[in-house]
């Protein structure tokens, strides 16, 4: 049988990579540092990782959403808190897939009147667009299947994963979630409610 989970990014590269867009994005914002906009909770760990290689004073941003079914409607659960206005603004995308979560965002940020507003996305699903939307910074490129870890989530679980995986059996992944923990924390890994089977 083939392999159910699949690295597809491993730490160094996505360290290597997060590293080049902080580089590209200093050099744009040289002079004006912009409000970076974390979109909670996928891009925590992107987030942490690329305002290290930012040389200059930003301030940090949260926002949070919820989806009602797959290409449903977005809604507000909590709002970011700094004025945006007339300010630069950097959205933090973990990752960009059909686009309409980040079109809602892109508006939102309009709205509260920031002069300019761009997004960096660690992925992009660029295949499954459904919404046209500029993406001015991304990571990665990536196919259709289902990804987890640095940030990507399965039933908000995996987050803390510091590579991208793969879920190429995503019925082995609901019926025993443990087998990923073990492969990617090891031998015995706990997750809530599963021991894992030795
Ligand atoms: P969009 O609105 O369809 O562009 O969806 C973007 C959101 O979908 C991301 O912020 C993720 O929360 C979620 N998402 C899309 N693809 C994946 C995936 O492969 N794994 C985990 N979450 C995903």
């Amino acid at each position: 049988m083939s392999e159910p989970f699949v690295e597809v990014v491993d730490e160094a590269t996505l360290q290597e990579r997060v590293a080049q867009l902080g580089s590209e994005i200093s050099a744009d914002y040289e002079g004006t540092p912009p409000i970076v906009v974390g979109v909670l909770k996928g891009s925590l760990p992107f987030m942490t990782d690329l305002v290290k290689h930012l040389p200059f004073g930003v301030e940090l941003d949260f926002l949070s959403l919820t989806r009602f079914g797959h290409h449903g409607r977005v809604s507000l659960a909590m709002d970011t808190s700094l004025s945006m206005d007339g300010r630069d603004v950097l959205i933090v995308e973990d990752i960009v897939d059909t686009g309409l979560t980040l079109t809602t965002l892109r508006r939102l940020m309009e709205v509260k009147g920031a002069r300019d507003v761009r997004t960096v996305a660690l992925l992009d699903k660029a295949t499954r667009r459904i919404v046209d939307v500029p993406v001015e910074y991304r990571g990665f490129e990536v196919g259709d299947e289902f990804l987890l870890g640095y940030g990507l989530d399965w039933e908000g679980r995996f987050r803390n994963v510091r590579s991208l995986w793969g879920v190429m059996d995503l019925k082995t992944l609901a019926d025993e979630p443990q087998l990923f923990a073990q492969k990617v924390f090891g031998e015995g890994a706990l997750i809530r409610g599963v021991a894992a089977a030795r």
